[in-house]
């Protein structure tokens, strides 16, 4: 059955441009709008942006030119890659296996944050979240996520509208619809930019956001970074893999991995620059954390001339982002059921929807029905996002690195980056190999041991 599936003709991303977009589509999501500017605000500002870069250039883009690299090698899905690429030693998969898994847990907690974007973008629209006093705000977003029916019913659809993409396929389903939303982020994002550096308290947003205070940088906060990092590029848990299988085998995969990381990097600095001068402005404070979004942007928003317009141009900003970000991580069980259980594409992805919905559920009920259930002092909502950006994401990188750099080794990695002598960038694979042998993973050992207070 295996066999059958994997010498059918795959679908796969279309042009140079779709590889792109899907790609993109994929880093560019809520850990943008909602996670980077919550934790540069709580963290330090500059300093944490510093640190986050440090372990994206170290860490988090060598393992998104090994993920890419593997899964066009294999044209596998997660799990099956490493048993295509070594099928000596079948423990291997057990990163594939824990990316399935992490993929559940990340879209447990994720679709429920989109839930409330897609959410607030007709609640702002018809008016209701929006006031100057963020005590009205404050009220309107804990009436939303304390509602168990309101929370459970966002999270659904959202799953389902995602689903149908996935049902499409990926050229007709991913590629197409990413193509399609990538322009539209980005000139929502200019437009909210431009509108917050021409009010009067753009120079001090601004220097919050570039200005770095390192005492705030303790070894939790660097392994908050690096998980931001992995997070943020959608790497260490299979996304990548199986994306890269989707890939053209002309495509230049470090050039790609750069030109995507950069992108995503200004994506998050233009949202920190839509955020940070309007909060300064209206004498709101930066370190409101994860509620930044829901509760501190409504009021800022809906003080500033054509506010209302705005508030909802950034949940339609936040929703965009957030879909390209969950079709890459729904791809990633869809593609493996698909591949090696030989289910069509709408089973696997029922199955794995349906699954969703009720893991996700747990999360979505953390703030009423389940408030008081708590892992580790968590609720599950905070327990899935810390397990999967602190822990799984970076664990799997490592992994995936020690698989890269001491078990596949120097000679096949130098045929996949070089596309089989096509390509001359001989001294930058060089330099991935000496990353990937030793700097990425000695940086997220050395990391993980600190944060989790171990050394
Ligand atoms: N990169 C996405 C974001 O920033 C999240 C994501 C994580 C996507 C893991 C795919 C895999 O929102």
């Amino acid at each position: 059955m295996q066999n059958v599936t994997v010498t059918k003709a795959r679908d796969s991303f279309t042009t140079g441009l779709g590889v792109i977009a899907a790609t993109l589509g994929s880093a560019v999501g809520l850990g943008n709008i909602w996670k980077f500017p919550a934790l540069t605000g709580l963290n330090g500002g500059a300093a944490f942006i510093i640190v986050y870069l440090l372990s994206t250039l170290m860490a988090g883009l060598v393992v998104m030119v090994a993920e890419l690299m593997l899964g066009r090698r294999s044209k596998s899905d997660a799990l099956t890659t490493f048993k295509v690429l070594h099928p000596k030693n079948a423990s291997w998969a057990l990163i594939g296996a824990a990316g399935v898994l992490s993929a559940f847990l990340i879209l447990a907690f994720y679709t429920e944050v989109a839930g409330w974007v897609f959410a607030y973008i007709f609640k702002a629209a018809s008016g209701a979240v929006l006031s100057s006093d963020p005590k009205v705000t404050s009220a309107g977003f804990e009436k939303l996520i304390t509602d168990p029916v309101q929370s459970v019913f966002w999270q659904c659809l959202v799953l389902v509208f995602v689903g149908a993409i996935i049902v499409a396929g990926v050229s007709k389903g991913i590629e197409k619809t990413t193509k399609r939303l990538m322009p539209v982020l980005f000139l929502i994002l200019v437009m909210i930019g431009v509108r917050s550096l021409t009010l009067p308290g753009a120079a001090a947003g601004l220097e919050f956001l570039f200005r770095p205070d390192f005492s705030k940088v303790t070894g939790g906060v660097v392994l908050t970074a690096m998980g931001l990092a992995f997070f943020k590029l959608s790497v260490g848990m299979g996304t990548m893999i199986t994306y890269g299988s989707y890939f053209r085998d002309d495509q230049n995969i470090p050039m790609t991995a750069l030109r995507v990381m950069l992108a995503d990097l200004t994506v998050s600095i233009l949202a920190g620059i839509a955020i940070f001068p309007a909060v300064f402005t209206y004498g709101f404070k930066p370190e409101a954390g994860p509620s930044l979004l829901f509760i501190t942007i409504p009021a800022v928003f809906s003080q500033m001339p054509f506010g209302n317009v705005f508030v909802v141009l950034f949940f339609v900003l936040g929703a965009i982002a957030a879909t390209g970000a969950m079709l890459s991580i729904l791809e990633v069980p869809v593609a493996y059921l698909h591949q090696r259980f030989g289910m069509s594409r709408f089973k696997s992805t029922a199955l794995t929807v349906i699954l969703l919905a009720l893991i996700g559920s747990t999360a979505a009920l953390s703030n009423s029905v389940l408030a008081n259930f708590k892992l580790f002092g968590m609720t599950m909502f905070d327990f899935y996002d810390f397990l999967t950006s602190n822990l799984l994401m970076p664990v799997g990188g490592l992994f995936i690195c020690l698989f890269v750099g001491w078990v596949w080794g120097e000679e096949k990695v130098r045929a996949a980056l070089s596309n089989d002598g096509q390509l001359k960038n001989g001294a930058i694979i060089s330099i991935f190999l000496f990353l990937v042998k030793y700097v990425a993973p000695l940086t997220i050992t050395v990391i993980l041991l600190r944060g989790l207070k171990i050394i």
